[in-house]
C-alpha cells in the first residue's frame, strides 16, 4: 500500500512569522497587550488560528502576551540571551505547548492573575521545548530546523549546548515568578523524563531490532511528557484535576512524536524544514522502520552506518512503499482516538471544543 503525500500545509514549519505583538507590554499585565493597539489574533500562528478562536476570545490575547514575552527574554538586548537565542526562539514554530497551557487553563484563565500565570506557563513551556530542540539538534548533529540553520551547524556544539542550558534557566527563572511549587515541580519532570528519553535515544542508536514498547516509551518520554507538563501546568491554572488532560496530553504527544516520523521519512524539505531520512542518518530507528523490516528482507539487512544522504532518501523511499508510513498513522490516529474518547465531561466548552480540534489536527497533520 502506498503511503500518501503529507499535505504541503502539514508542519508549516517554514511559516512566515506573525507581526510582533505589542512588544514589550506582556510579561506583566495580559490587559495591556489585548488593549494596546496590536490585534492580539496576528500573533497567533495561523496553523493554530482555528484552536485558539474555538478555545476563547481570551486565547489570542493569552498568546500575543505569551509571544511578546518570549520576545522581550530572547530579542535582542534581552534578559538574558544572545544571537543565538533570539534567533532560536524568532524562528518561529506552532508554540503548541503554550497553546496546550492556555486551552487547559479555561475560560477561567480570561483575566487576573490566573491569566498571568497561563502566560508564564506558556512561557516557561516555549523555552523548554526551543532549549531541548537546541540540544535535540547537537544529538542529532541537524543541519536545518525550521528551514534555518541550526544553531548547533551555525555555532558549533558548545555554543548550541550553552544556548540549550541558559534557555532552560531562563524558563525555570519565569516559572518561579509565579511561586507556584505544584507547577515548578511538573515541568521539572518533564525535563527529566525528556532528558532520559533523548539518553534512551542514543543507547539504541543503530539497533534496528528495538523492540516497539521501547520506541514508545522512548517517544513518551522524549515528546509527551513535554506536552503532559504543558496540560498539568493549564490545570493547575485553571483551578481542574490535571490527571485526565495530562493523559490525554501524554497519548497526543506520543502520536505526534510518530507524524514526526513518518514525515521525516515521507516528508518533502520544503515542508519539513530539514532533509529526509535525517533519522536514518543520525542512526534513530523509529516505528516505521521497525514496521519495513518486518515486510522487507533488504531492509532488514541494511546497515544504517552506511548510508549518505542519496542512500537514506531511497530507503525512505523503499520503507514508505512496505505500507509502513501509512501503518505508523493509523497507530497515531488509533492513540488520538482513545485519548478524545476518554476526555472527561467538561463544563467548560472552549476546553472542550479546543481540546478535541488539537487532537485531530495531531493525526491530520495540520499541527
Ligand atoms: C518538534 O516539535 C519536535 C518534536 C517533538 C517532534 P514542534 O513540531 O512542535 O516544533 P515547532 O516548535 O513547531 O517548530
Ligand atoms: C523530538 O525528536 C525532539 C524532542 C522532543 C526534543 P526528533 O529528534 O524527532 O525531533 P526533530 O525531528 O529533530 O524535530
Ligand atoms: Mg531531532
Ligand atoms: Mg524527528
Amino acid at each position: 500500500m502506498a503511503t500518501p503525500r503529507p499535505r504541503v500545509a502539514a508542519r508549516a514549519t517554514t511559516r512566515p512569522r506573525a507581526a510582533d505583538p505589542a512588544a514589550g507590554a506582556a510579561g506583566r499585565s495580559v490587559a495591556t497587550v489585548t488593549a494596546g493597539g496590536t490585534e492580539p489574533r496576528a500573533a497567533v500562528p495561523a496553523v493554530v488560528a482555528p484552536i485558539a478562536d474555538a478555545a476563547g476570545p481570551h486565547v489570542a490575547g493569552l498568546v500575543a502576551a505569551v509571544e511578546s514575552r518570549l520576545r522581550e527574554i530572547a530579542g535582542p538586548g534581552g534578559e538574558a540571551l544572545d544571537l543565538a537565542g533570539t534567533a532560536a526562539v524568532a524562528a518561529g514554530g506552532k508554540r503548541l505547548r503554550p497553546l496546550l497551557a492556555i486551552v487547559v487553563a479555561g475560560a477561567a484563565a480570561g483575566d487576573g492573575e490566573r491569566a498571568l500565570a497561563a502566560v508564564r506557563a506558556g512561557v516557561a513551556l516555549e523555552l523548554i521545548h526551543t532549549a531541548t530542540l537546541a540540544h535535540d539538534d547537537v544529538l542529532d548533529a541537524a543541519p536545518l530546523r525550521r528551514g534555518r540553520p541550526t544553531a548547533f551547524a551555525e555555532h558549533g556544539r558548545a555554543a548550541a549546548t550553552c544556548l540549550g542550558d541558559v534557555l532552560f534557566a531562563a524558563a525555570f527563572a519565569e516559572l518561579a515568578t509565579g511561586g507556584s511549587t505544584p507547577a515548578v515541580q511538573a515541568l521539572a519532570g518533564a525535563c527529566r523524563e525528556l532528558a532520559q528519553g533523548e539518553l534512551l535515544q542514543r543507547a539504541d542508536a543503530w539497533r534496528t531490532d528495538v523492540a516497539e514498547a521501547r520506541y514508545l516509551e522512548r517517544c513518551r518520554l522524549k515528546t509527551g511528557a513535554l506536552f503532559a507538563a504543558a496540560a498539568t501546568l493549564g490545570a493547575q491554572v485553571g483551578g481542574v484535576a490535571p490527571e485526565p488532560y495530562a493523559r490525554f496530553a501524554t497519548a497526543i504527544g506520543v502520536a505526534f512524536q510518530l507524524f514526526d516520523d513518518v514525515l521525516d521519512v515521507v516528508g518533502p524539505p520544503e515542508v519539513t524544514g530539514k532533509p529526509r531520512g535525517t533519522d536514518l542518518l543520525d542512526g534513530t530507528v523509529t516505528l516505521p522502520l521497525l514496521l519495513a523490516r518486518a515486510q522487507d528482507d533488504g531492509l532488514r539487512a541494511l546497515d544504517l552506518r552506511s548510508l549518505d544522504a542519496a542512500s537514506a532518501a531511497a530507503a525512505c523511499d523503499r520503507i514508505a512503499a512496505t505500507g509502513a508510513t501509512a501503518a505508523t498513522e493509523h497507530r497515531a490516529r488509533q492513540l488520538v482516538d482513545e485519548a478524545l474518547a476518554a476526555l472527561p465531561p467538561d463544563a467548560d466548552a472552549g476546553r472542550d471544543r479546543a481540546l478535541r480540534l488539537i487532537g485531530r489536527g495531531v493525526v491530520d497533520r495540520r499541527l
